[in-house]
């Protein structure tokens, strides 16, 4: 659980991190976020669920860089996708960041 939690929210706010440095002008717009919420006083959980532009950048970075690489899927019945079949044999490996840049995105293992 330690592991679950932690390392992805650490890999995740230093994507994070790195996207706004690389990108200013986001950065400048969700400052702006920030700043209009802080004119309705401390933050609370009200305010959490009213930052649209920061859960879409958010969403963009785990999209892009992923905190964790793939998982592992079983088939419980046997299926034909896009030309390709996917029989019901030991386990599917799925790797995200493939998953986004490409079709091909499921190995069989
Ligand atoms: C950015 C942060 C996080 C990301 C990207 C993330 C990603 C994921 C993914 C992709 C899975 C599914 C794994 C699979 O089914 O193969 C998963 C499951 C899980 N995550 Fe996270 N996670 C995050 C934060 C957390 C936090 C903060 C906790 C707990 C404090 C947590 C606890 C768990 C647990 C317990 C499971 C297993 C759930 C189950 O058995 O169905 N995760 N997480």
């Amino acid at each position: 659980m330690l592991f679950a939690g932690h390392e992805t929210t650490t890999s995740m706010l230093t994507s994070l991190c790195m996207v706004l440095a690389q990108n200013p002008e986001i950065l400048a717009q969700a400052k702006v976020e920030q700043e209009t919420l802080k004119q309705h006083g401390e933050l609370n959980l009200e305010q959490l669920k009213q930052m649209p532009y920061l859960e879409q950048i958010l969403k963009e970075v785990e999209r892009l860089y992923p905190p964790l690489a793939g998982g592992f899927r079983g088939v419980v019945k046997p299926f034909t996708y896009n030309g390709y079949y996917v029989p019901k044999v030991g386990k599917y490996y799925i790797v995200l960041k493939e998953l986004i840049e490409t079709k091909e995105f499921i190995l069989i293992l």
